[in-house]
C-alpha cells in the first residue's frame, strides 16, 4: 500500500515522525513541513529529539523560541534540560506557597533528586510538549513533530498516568497533603485525579481555603492538559503517526513492534517511509552486492510491515541540508507517494 503525503498533510493538525536514531527523520520531518508551508499551509516544526539536528538541517540556528524558518514556516527545538530546570522552578515556587521554612529544604533536596530521573524530564518534556500542542492547534494548521528515538516516544505518549504518580509523590512532602485527599474528592466526587475529564470549574469549590484551592486547581488544569493531549494523539482525524526506516535488519525490526505499541495504545499510525533505498542503476560490484542486501531486507519490509502504507525514498548522493534542498526532497517524497 502507498500512502498520499499530500492528503495526509492536507487533512491532519499533527503529524509525529518516529524512528531509530539516524534513519533521516530529522530531515524527512522539515522536508514534510517545508512542502507543505510551500503550499500555503502554515506549519509549526518542532523537535524534542535530545540530539537536537534540526538546526543542522535547515543550516540556521533553531531553539527554544519559535523562529521563522521561511514564508508559513515556524520551527522549535525543545531542550529537555532546559524544561526540567524550568519545570522543577515552577513545581518549587507552586510548593513554597504552600510548604513552610522548615519543609523548602527537604523539598529543593527532593527536586534535585528528582532531576536526575528520567520519570522526571519526560514529564518535564511532556509538559511543554502538550502545551506546544494545545496552542499549535490555535496558530497553525499542520504541526510536525520530530520526535524522538521510538523508545522514548513511546515512554512520551503513556506519560499522563506516570505524571499524575508522579506529582502525588512530590506533594507528599508537602504538609497539606493529608488535605489534599479531600480537596480532590471534594472538586471530583466519587473520581480519582487520573480520570478527570470533565470542568473542573463546574464542581463547588467556595468551603476550600485560598491555598488549598489553588492547589488542587493547579493538578486538575495540568490533567485536563494531558488528557487533552491524548486525546489529540488518539484521534485518527487530526493525528497520524509516520515511521522513519532503513532497508536494514535493526530498524525493521525495532519499527515492526514499535507500530504494534503505538497501535495498542491508539495511537493512529498513517505509514512508513522507507529511506537511503540504493538506486537500481549501479553498476560496481560491492554496491550491487549491498543492493542484493537490501533487497532481502525490502522484501523483509513488505512482508513484516504488509499492512503499513509506504514511501520510498532513495539514498540521495549528498547528504540533504538547508532550506532548497529539504524543499526539493519534500516534493521527490510527495511524489513518491502518489
Ligand atoms: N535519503 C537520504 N539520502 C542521503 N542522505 C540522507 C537521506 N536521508 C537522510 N540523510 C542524511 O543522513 C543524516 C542523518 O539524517 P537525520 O535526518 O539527521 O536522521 P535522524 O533525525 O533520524 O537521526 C543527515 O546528514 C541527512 O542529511
Ligand atoms: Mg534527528
Amino acid at each position: 500500500m502507498s500512502l498520499n503525503l499530500h492528503s495526509l498533510t492536507e487533512q491532519k493538525r499533527l503529524i509525529l515522525v518516529g524512528g531509530k536514531g539516524g534513519v533521516g527523520k530529522t530531515t524527512i520531518s522539515a522536508a514534510i513541513a517545508i512542502s507543505a508551508a510551500n503550499r500555503g499551509l502554515r506549519v509549526l516544526l518542532v523537535s524534542t529529539d535530545p540530539a537536537h539536528s534540526l538546526a543542522d538541517a535547515l543550516d540556521r540556528q533553531v531553539g527554544d523560541k519559535p523562529v521563522h524558518v521561511v514564508p508559513n514556516l515556524t520551527a522549535l527545538e525543545i531542550n529537555p534540560d532546559t524544561e526540567i530546570d524550568a519545570y522543577l522552578d515552577r513545581v518549587l515556587s507552586q510548593m513554597r506557597r504552600y510548604a513552610g521554612p522548615d519543609q523548602i529544604n527537604e523539598l529543593q533536596r527532593h527536586l534535585r533528586l528528582s532531576r536526575q530521573s528520567p520519570g522526571a524530564q519526560e514529564a518535564a518534556l511532556l509538559e511543554r510538549i502538550a502545551q506546544i500542542m494545545k496552542s499549535g492547534m490555535e496558530q497553525f494548521d499542520l504541526m510536525v513533530f520530530d520526535t524522538a528515538p521510538t523508545g522514548h516516544t513511546l515512554r512520551l505518549l503513556s506519560l499522563p498516568e506516570v505524571m499524575a504518580a508522579w506529582t502525588d509523590g512530590l506533594l507528599k512532602h508537602n504538609k497539606r497533603s493529608r488535605d489534599l485527599g479531600s480537596v480532590l474528592s471534594h472538586l471530583t466526587p466519587g473520581r480519582s485525579i487520573d480520570n478527570i475529564a470533565g470542568d473542573p470549574a463546574k464542581h463547588e469549590t467556595e468551603q476550600l481555603d485560598d491555598k488549598s484551592q489553588k492547589l488542587a486547581e493547579t493538578l486538575v488544569n495540568r490533567q485536563r492538559l494531558f488528557h487533552q493531549t491524548r486525546n489529540l494523539l488518539s484521534n485518527p482525524e487530526k493525528t497520524a503517526f509516520l515511521f522513519v526506516l532503513t532497508p536494514e535488519r535493526l530498524p525493521i525490526l525495532e519499527t515492526e513492534r514499535a507500530i504494534k505499541s503505538l497501535m495498542d495504545s491508539d495511537i493512529p499510525v498513517a505509514g512508513a517511509v522507507v529511506n537511503r533505498v540504493l538506486p537500481e542503476a549501479i553498476d560496481n560490484d560491492f554496491w550491487s552486492a549491498r543492493r542484493d542486501r537490501q533487497d532481502k531486507h525490502l522484501d523483509e519490509i513488505k512482508s513484516r510491515l504488509k499492512n503499513i502504507n509506504k514511501i520510498y525514498l532513495e539514498l540521495q548522493p549528498y547528504d540533504i541540508q538547508g532550506t532548497n534542498a529539504l524543499s526539493a526532497l519534500g516534493d521527490l517524497l510527495t511524489q513518491n507517494s502518489n
